[in-house]
């Protein structure tokens, strides 16, 4: 199967070079001379890649179209592209809702909505695919856990679910940060947060959804470490904060017609 990209961005790279290290992907990838350092990056990494100069000539030679360009980008890119009736489109694109890009892409009918995240690089990280489709699923399945996905308002929530990504990085980052001020080397400090993170997210996907809940509770010894700094937290409504925050990003995405 031929892949092509119409967007050579952050999150396009990060899939392209997951499926040719960790996803053994053996297809051909076409991308387009756009980010010139990144496609030229991404060539020289891949020579078996091929570049094109424009998005016509790739729509034309791929049979699954990955859409990876900006949201204020994407109506005016796709308006100029003819697709056909068998090909397959994924669109990465945030908030562009299906009813939207079905005009968009006509004649072709197998359209999706996906979001990798930038782990996908590393061949992991949660794949939300809406609606479900055994080639999208088998195209993403080497680079991370696909999610399929029948209804797109859940496809909405597991979106703004994904908005969490700077704020973990902060959370392991402060508490390194925190021991170094303490006097640790920062090499080892950084080292004891980051393992101590990855020990931990292991034990979370190991849980099933009511043991994730209880996952916490089981930490806590009475009077001990982890129970004062978590009733700490709880005092300043931290978990509150989170949840008002995930809350408006859900209002934003379903405002949104276009992803602004
Ligand atoms: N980054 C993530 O983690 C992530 C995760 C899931 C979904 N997404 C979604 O994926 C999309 C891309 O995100 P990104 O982070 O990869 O953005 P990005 O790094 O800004 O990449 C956007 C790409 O689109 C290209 N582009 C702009 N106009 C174009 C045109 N007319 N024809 C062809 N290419 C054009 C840009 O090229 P130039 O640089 O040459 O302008 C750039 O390569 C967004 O809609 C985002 O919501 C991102």
């Amino acid at each position: 199967m031929t892949v092509g990209f119409i967007g050579t961005g952050a999150i396009s790279e990060a899939i392209i070079t997951g499926l040719l290290t960790a996803g053994n992907y053996s297809g051909q990838i076409l991308i387009t001379r756009r980010s010139n350092a990144r496609s030229a990056r991404l060539v020289r990494s891949f020579p078996s890649i091929t570049i094109y100069d424009d998005n016509q000539s790739l729509v034309d030679n791929c049979d699954l179209v990955i859409i990876a360009v900006l949201p204020e980008q994407c109506e005016a890119v796709l308006k100029q592209l003819h697709f056909r009736s068998t090909q397959t489109i994924i669109s990465l694109v945030s908030g562009t809702k299906l009813s939207i890009l079905a005009p968009l892409l006509s004649p072709a009918t197998k359209i999706h909505r996906a979001v990798p995240m930038p782990p996908v690089e590393i061949g992991k990280g949660p794949i939300p695919v809406c609606p479900p489709d055994p080639l999208v699923e088998a195209f993403f399945q080497n680079i991370g856990q696909v999610i399929p996905l029948n209804d797109e308002a859940h496809f909405r929530t597991f979106a703004a679910g994904s908005a969490v990504m700077a704020t973990f990085f902060r959370w392991v980052a402060e508490n390194a940060a925190w021991m170094a001020a303490q006097g640790v080397p920062d090499d080892q400090a950084a080292l004891y947060s980051a393992s101590l993170t990855e020990a931990l997210a292991n034990l979370t996907l190991a849980a099933n959804p009511q043991q994730l809940q209880a996952l916490s509770q089981e930490c806590l010894t009475a009077g001990g470490l982890n129970e004062q700094v978590l009733r700490e937290l709880e005092k300043q409504d931290w978990f509150a904060a989170m949840n008002t925050a995930l809350d408006g990003i859900m209002r934003r995405l379903e405002n949104s017609s276009n992803g602004k």
